[in-house]
């Protein structure tokens, strides 16, 4: 609860003080989850900020830039994006997973708010036509243009496609590497593939798709969850939500027909054709579909245990038994909170004791390391940014539902109290004087 408060910018939350200083897309909604366990409100607000910043076509920018933090805090900032959204805020260009109807929903169970879904719904509808229409291809598949889009910028899955495209020859400075130790982080020339990708997107007007076309099954995935969510949304709010359900039941379908290699769901090379070789655990999302195959989804577990170690506590992001894997770097390896409670959603009513394990390791991680960006699977380690947003948020959801027999005292006896706590301007006088800093 204290990172989320000091975290607060009044409007949406900051990922981190120093290495994610504006709003991000997808942390917003991973943040809204876990405030809406403790200020709904501050959830609900969390959401309509981050769509106050959505383009005409639909797209919901990644970043959305806060102007009173200077150019220098953050690369590649607005100067570089150079692209206003019609709230007139500075934004980015591209996207991240749909996982924001999946948020409002959660939002709103926590504190029923119809005024909150009747402002929404439709922006959140427009979120998904700009997918249908811009990135959809006839296969039935969304692509990314870019490894930011993934949200696991640096999956060694995305190692092949992006040896195909040619660095720019820009010079810029790397602001990451102040904050956190470069073997933490992506190579240089990774970032040259990102920043060429980028500028080459922004020449067309953030309209072709350049060198880099992937479908994959992580965004897959949210866009089919985002389509069950407004289904719920869409009955609440008295409307036909059948044509979600429809959405939802053929993107599951596609992506079973298209992705599934036999024992783990695979990105695709929209370019090649080719599936993409590889042991993310973006892979083993799809069984947040409540429609998947019951024989697809006991395959994916057994792989989950196989190649994911999934008893040992922590789900590794790549799997450390494949080529690639690096216990420490940015997305190579090192266990996310926010994809682990993704199969934690997907495992509960699958396989309870095994989504309890897997709570637990969640738990105890964050309980030893502190609400790290990642973490080693192995050790538990702590890697990148400290008092990271997501992990706060999604581990107070976890303590709401799964209890706290894995967390120190002082943060049990906080637990017991979350119901208790009121609206927004309530919280950070309850959190400072109850939590130790
Ligand atoms: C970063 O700065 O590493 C972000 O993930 C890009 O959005």
């Amino acid at each position: 609860m204290r990172v989320l408060v000091n975290n607060w910018d009044g409007g949406h939350t900051v990922p981190s003080r120093r290495l994610y200083p504006h709003q991000w897309s997808w942390d917003s909604a991973f943040i809204a989850i876990g405030n809406a366990r403790l200020s709904p409100r501050r959830a609900r607000t969390e959401l309509l900020s981050l769509f106050g910043a959505q383009w005409h076509d639909g797209r919901v920018p990644h970043i959305v830039f806060n102007p009173q933090v200077p150019e220098a805090a953050y690369f590649p900032g607005p100067a570089f994006w150079g692209v206003r959204a019609p709230s007139g805020s500075a934004t980015s260009g591209i996207v991240q997973p749909p996982v924001h109807a999946l948020a409002a929903w959660k939002t709103y169970e926590a504190d029923p708010d119809l005024g909150f879904l009747h402002r929404l719904y439709p922006r959140l509808v427009a979120q998904q036509e700009f997918l249908r229409a811009h990135r959809r291809g006839r296969d039935g598949l969304i692509s990314i243009v870019h490894p930011w889009e993934s949200g696991m910028d640096n999956s060694p899955a995305w190692d092949e496609p992006l040896r195909h495209v040619e660095t720019a020859n820009v010079g810029f400075v790397r602001k990451d590497l102040d904050a956190i130790c470069a073997d933490e982080r992506p190579t240089d020339d990774d970032y040259e593939r990102y920043i060429a990708l980028a500028l080459a997107y922004r020449e067309s007007g953030y309209l072709d798709a350049g060198d880099f076309q992937i479908e994959d099954p992580l965004f897959n995935v949210a866009y089919a969850v985002a389509e069950h969510a407004l289904a719920r949304i869409a009955h609440e709010l008295g409307l036909d939500p059948e044509p979600h359900e429809r959405e939802a039941a053929a993107m599951t379908a596609a992506l079973t027909h298209q992705l599934f290699d036999g024992a783990l769901f695979q990105p695709r090379d929209a370019r090649t054709g080719r599936l993409i070789r590889s042991a993310s655990v973006a892979g083993l999302t799809p069984l947040l579909l409540p429609g998947l195959p019951g024989k697809v989804a006991d395959t994916l577990i057994d792989t989950a245990l196989d190649l994911f170690s999934l008893k040992d506590g922590l789900l590794p992001s790549y799997s450390p038994a494949a080529a690639g894997f690096d216990a420490a770097r940015y997305w190579r390896g090192p266990s996310w909170i926010n994809l682990d409670w993704l199969v934690w959603q997907g495992l509960k009513d699958r396989r309870p004791e095994l989504a309890t394990g897997l709570a637990d390791g969640m738990l105890c991680a964050a309980a030893h390391a502190g609400l790290r960006e990642y973490f080693d699977p192995a050790t538990g380690r702590g890697h990148g940014s400290r008092d990271f947003s997501w992990s706060a948020a999604l581990v107070l959801d976890l303590v709401a539902e799964h209890g706290m027999k894995s967390v120190p005292a002082a943060g049990r006896d906080i637990g017991q109290e979350l119901r208790c706590f009121g609206e927004a301007d309530h919280v950070a006088d309850r959190v400072a004087d109850q939590v130790p800093a």
